[in-house]
């Protein structure tokens, strides 16, 4: 069997100052409507996941975030049937901006042990426990 194509998306958990974290819901027509994920996206050729997050988060939340303020945190990873993801996550608790669903998608700011409430897709679930662990409950 050939090795899946190998997919990269940077996400990030957005902490605000009540240790809340910022879910996004997959709109419809998207694969993976209605799962809750942290917001983040595919990277575009040539740029690094940094770079890559800093756009998007402009794109979908328009707010502003300075690399200095993207912290990496952990990898995911599946496999999906037609494609290897790869997702590493970063934290982030300084931006400009107000957050704001510019892609039609529903927001919530949720506490830590409310996490597991929203289901996410497969890469997404693993990362609970660990910010559980990092950000108590
Ligand atoms: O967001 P986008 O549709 O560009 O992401 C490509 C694919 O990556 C999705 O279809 C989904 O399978 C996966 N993904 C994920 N978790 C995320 C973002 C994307 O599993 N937080």
């Amino acid at each position: 069997m050939p090795p899946l194509k190998l997919t990269l998306v940077v996400a990030v958990a957005l902490v605000d100052t009540d240790n809340r974290i910022l879910l996004a819901q997959r709109p419809e027509g998207k694969q993976l409507a209605g799962l809750w994920e942290f917001p983040g996206g595919k990277l575009e050729p040539g740029e690094r996941p940094e770079e890559s997050l800093i756009r998007e988060l402009r794109e979908e939340l328009g707010i502003t975030v300075k690399e200095a303020c993207l912290a990496p945190l952990t990898f995911a990873s599946h496999a999906y049937e037609s494609f290897h993801l790869l997702m590493p996550l970063y934290i982030c608790r300084r931006w400009e901006g107000f957050v704001q669903p510019l892609e039609g998608q529903t927001l919530k700011w949720v506490r830590p042990h409310e996490l597991r409430a929203y289901p996410m897709p497969p890469a997404d679930e693993p990362l609970i426990p660990f910010l559980i662990d990092l950000l108590g409950a």
